[in-house]
């Protein structure tokens, strides 16, 4: 059976979160190369990235996920323009890795179709059901305009990732590949002793740490609140260490690998 895949980079994953765009280009090329491995195969494949720091770092600097202040409405409204641009940049990296690899890429920046923020945000996904084979749509978390005197709010590529694998009929598997675990686990991972949780239903309890420091957006809640969302809908949701890409061809292959499976 072919699969169509929905697939999240965390930002945390393809940037170095804590410095200012500081692009992962090794990890970019591994995944570009597993998803051109998943593509040879016969499924199609959709991204969604995520910020890390071509994003968060701005936009927790000038509180752009708040909306217009009026205080200092001028510098939020070049911020907003700087991490538009700064955004089409990383999206640039993704897209050239896999265009390295043999593959066509088309780029939706949400600010370009996308109004308001969280998983009821307007915009039309359907045509990311228009790309077969080798042509792989590419859209990532970004500022949108928003109605009323916010002006302009975040929409978190796990908002996309919930609206694209919910209305798109044929999506098989939803997978957000994570930069700092095997999947969600049972402790913040960087603690001693956090286990894997290889099975995650939604409402079970996990002690989670929001980095607040750098992320604003959710986090590891928001993802998990998104992925119990999409499980209702698609069998196959995953949580999978994105520093080991080959998890994906073996979720393919096998119906299962190191990760985490989220069931509804
Ligand atoms: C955030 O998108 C977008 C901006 C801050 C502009 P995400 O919420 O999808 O990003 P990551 O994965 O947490 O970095």
């Amino acid at each position: 059976m072919v699969a169509k895949v929905v697939v999240k980079l965390g930002g945390g994953l393809i940037t170095d979160k804590s410095s200012i765009k500081t692009p992962r280009l090794d990890i970019i090329d591994s995944i570009c190369d597993e998803i051109s491995n998943l593509v040879s195969s016969g499924n199609s494949v959709i991204i969604v990235h995520g910020a890390g720091s071509y994003g968060h770092l701005l936009a927790k600097k000038w509180s752009l996920s708040q909306g217009l202040r009026k205080d200092f409405s001028q510098q939020q409204r070049e911020a907003v323009q700087i991490v538009r641009s700064d955004m089409r940049e990383l999206s640039s990296l993704v897209s050239k890795s896999l265009r390295d690899r043999g593959l066509e890429t088309i780029t939706f920046p949400p600010s370009e179709w996308a109004k308001n923020t969280g998983d009821s945000f307007e915009g039309d996904v359907s045509m990311f059901d228009s790309f077969h084979g080798n042509v792989v749509p590419i859209t990532f978390g970004d500022i949108v305009n928003v109605d009323g005197a916010a002006e302009f709010g975040i929409l978190s590529g796990d908002d996309l990732m919930a609206r694209i694998s919910i209305e798109i009929p044929s999506v098989t598997h939803c997978v957000f590949l994570l930069g700092d675990a095997d999947g969600m686990m049972d402790k913040p991972p960087h603690l001693e002793g956090s286990k894997l949780i290889k099975l995650w239903k939604s409402g079970e309890f996990v002690e989670t740490e929001h980095n607040t420091e750098q992320d604003v957006t959710g986090g590891i809640e928001l993802k998990a609140e998104r992925a119990s969302l999409i499980s209702k809908k698609v069998e196959e949701v995953w949580f999978i260490n994105g520093n080991c890409p080959e998890r994906l061809s073996e979720l393919l292959t096998d119906g299962t690998t190191i990760g985490t499976k989220i069931v509804g």
